[in-house]
C-alpha cells in the first residue's frame, strides 16, 4: 500500500524547502545585486518573442520575490540593449558601437532613457509587483544616487560612474521593497548620461558591500574559448579573467561584465557570477544550490 500521491508530492516539496534552508540562513539579511541583461529579457530564439519575454520576465520575478520573502535583499540592475536596438531600428537610426559601447549622440540618448526608464524598467516593476507591493522602480537620476560624468567625446553621452550614494538603495532594501535601477545618470549640472549596465551593478555591487552580483545574460558562462560553448569556466580568478580579456577571449558585451566582477570581487563583494538567465530559476539555482549554474568569480 503506497502513500496518496498527493502526500508523496508534499513530503517532496518540503524536502527541497529543507534542502534550502542552509543557504537561506546564509544569505538572508545580504545584499545581492542582480543584472537583468537585455538580452536574457529578448529570448529571441522563440517564434512568439513577446510572449517569451513576458514568460522569461514573469519567472525572474518570481525567483526575486521568493529571494526576498526569505529575507534576502536583491537590488535588479537592468539593460536594454536589443530594446534600444529595436526603437533605434523602427526610428530608422543605425545603432554604432566601439568596445561593446554604444556610441551616443544626443537623439540616441533621449531613445536609450525613454526605453530603459519608461519601458524596460516598468516591465520589470510591474513583473515584481504582480506578487504584491514590492517593486520600486529608480533611474540613476532619482535621488541624485549616481553621479556620472563623459566617459570619452568619442563615444557622446556615454558615461562613467563617479560616484554612487547608496543611502536611497539602503532605504528601500530596509524597508523590505526592491529597487528597480535603469542605468541612466547625471553629471552635477544636470546633463544626462547612458551608463553601461554592468558598469553600474559592479559599482552598485562594491558600494553596498553586496554578498553577491550575478549577471544574468544569454550564454551560459564565461568561455576560456570563445566560441565553444563547452569551455564555459565554472569557476575562475581575477587574475585568469585578466588573461582571458589581454588575449582577446574575453570580447563585446562581456568586457564591462569582466571589469565590473574584477572591481566587485577585488572589493568587499565575496562573489560574481556570469549566468544564462534565459534556464528558468537561473538565479534560484546559483542562491539555493551548492554548484550554480554558470561561472563563479573569486579571488584565489
Ligand atoms: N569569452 C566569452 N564567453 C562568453 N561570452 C562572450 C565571451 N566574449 C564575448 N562574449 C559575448 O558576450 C555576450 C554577452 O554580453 P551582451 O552585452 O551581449 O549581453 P547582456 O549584457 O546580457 O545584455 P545587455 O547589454 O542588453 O544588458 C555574449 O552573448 C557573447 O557573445
Ligand atoms: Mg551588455
Amino acid at each position: 500500500m503506497g502513500t496518496p500521491p498527493a502526500y508523496d508530492d508534499a513530503e517532496a516539496k518540503a524536502a527541497i524547502l529543507i534542502e534550502a534552508l542552509p543557504f537561506i540562513r546564509r544569505f538572508a539579511g545580504r545584499i545581492v545585486v542582480v543584472k537583468y541583461g537585455g538580452n536574457a529579457l529578448a529570448s529571441s530564439s522563440d517564434t512568439d518573442p513577446e510572449k517569451a519575454e513576458s514568460e522569461a520576465l514573469a519567472s525572474f520575478a518570481n525567483d526575486i520575490v521568493l529571494m526576498s520573502s526569505v529575507g534576502i535583499r536583491p537590488v535588479v540592475v537592468h539593460g536594454g540593449g536589443p530594446q534600444i536596438g529595436a526603437l533605434m531600428a523602427r526610428l530608422g537610426k543605425t545603432p554604432e558601437f566601439r568596445d561593446g559601447l554604444r556610441v551616443t549622440d544626443a537623439e540616441t540618448l533621449d531613445i536609450a532613457r525613454m526605453v530603459l526608464v519608461g519601458k524596460v524598467n516598468r516591465d520589470i516593476v510591474a513583473a515584481l509587483n504582480v506578487h504584491g507591493p514590492v517593486a520600486v522602480g529608480m533611474s540613476g537620476e532619482d535621488g541624485a544616487f549616481i553621479t556620472a560624468a563623459e566617459r570619452d567625446p568619442r563615444l557622446g553621452f556615454v558615461g562613467d560612474v563617479v560616484s554612487i550614494d547608496p543611502t536611497i538603495i539602503y532605504r528601500l532594501v530596509d524597508e523590505g521593497l526592491i529597487p528597480v535601477v535603469a542605468t541612466i545618470g547625471a553629471d552635477r549640472a544636470g546633463q544626462s548620461y547612458n551608463i553601461n549596465a554592468d558598469t553600474v551593478a559592479g559599482a552598485l555591487a562594491e558600494a553596498l558591500e553586496a554578498e553577491k552580483l550575478v549577471f544574468l545574460t544569454d550564454v551560459t558562462g564565461i568561455r576560456a574559448v570563445r566560441d565553444d560553448p563547452d569551455s564555459v569556466l565554472s569557476r575562475t580568478t581575477p587574475a585568469e579573467l585578466e588573461q582571458l580579456v589581454a588575449d582577446g577571449v574575453v570580447d563585446g558585451g562581456m568586457i564591462p561584465k569582466v571589469e565590473a566582477c574584477l572591481r566587485a570581487v577585488r572589493g568587499s563583494v565575496t562573489s560574481a557570477h556570469v549566468l544564462d538567465g534565459r534556464i528558468p530559476h537561473a538565479v534560484l539555482l546559483e542562491f539555493l544550490t551548492e554548484a550554480g549554474p554558470g561561472t563563479m568569480i573569486e579571488e584565489a
